[in-house]
């Protein structure tokens, strides 16, 4: 599973991406509002930074306005991914965009039935809002995994991107149930690395090491 940085703040991308261990990075308006930055230099910052898909998303809501938002932003860096809406009009212009070889990632996407016509019209990627469904009392990692079954059942190649993931059990569970992609918060980055019982383990080796590594 790929682990793309779900943040417009370079600080936290530049961090991931020193690990060696992110693959790529989505935004969204908010993330971007965030950090009070010009959005195309931004997106070429980051794009620069990551060497991988970067995810930049359109603000109009009518096909022609976000197929022309799009092709523009497209052309910013060979890394960007268009982000478009997971509606009626959205899924047009991914048709069209996938016709002309533009990539896209279809977010805010609720439910199987969305995602498998995202598949149809041609997206990159999908984008299930795992942390959103369950806080109106759904089980966010289920649409993952049905996806992933729906998917891989029909043969659609579009990757699933679990998104919207909140915590170290959220990336558990999108990795069990066959996500490509989970896009997490930098925070959700730095802990799912931590066990305190390899502190803890990796403090004892330590210690006993003090105690023997003089005798010759
Ligand atoms: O990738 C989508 C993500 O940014 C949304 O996360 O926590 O605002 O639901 P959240």
């Amino acid at each position: 599973m790929k682990i793309f940085l779900d943040t417009a703040n370079l600080d936290e991308i530049r961090a991931g991406v020193e690990q060696g261990l992110v693959d790529g990075v989505t935004t969204n308006p908010s993330l971007v509002a965030k950090e009070q930055c010009k959005f195309k230099d931004r997106v070429i910052e980051i794009c620069e930074v990551v060497g991988g898909p970067v995810s930049a998303e359109v603000t109009a809501t009518d096909t022609a306005g976000m197929i022309s938002e799009a092709r523009e932003i497209s052309g910013w860096h060979q890394h960007v991914v268009v982000k478009i809406p997971l509606i009626p009009a959205g899924l047009s212009a991914i048709r069209v965009l996938a016709q002309e070889g533009i990539r896209t990632n279809c977010t805010l996407c609720f439910s199987v039935t969305q995602a498998w016509l995202a598949a149809k019209a041609g997206a990159t990627y999908i984008s299930p809002f795992v942390g959103r469904l369950d806080d109106i009392g759904h089980d966010g990692i289920e649409l993952v995994a049905e996806i992933r079954e729906a998917y891989d059942q029909h043969g659609y190649m579009t990757e699933v991107l679990a998104a919207s993931l909140r915590h170290a059990m959220h990336v558990k569970q999108a990795l069990l149930v066959g996500a490509d992609v989970a896009t997490i918060p930098f925070k959700v980055f730095q802990q799912v690395v931590k066990h305190p019982l390899t502190d803890k383990g990796l403090s004892a080796f330590l210690a006993d090491w003090e105690k023997v590594k003089d005798i010759v």
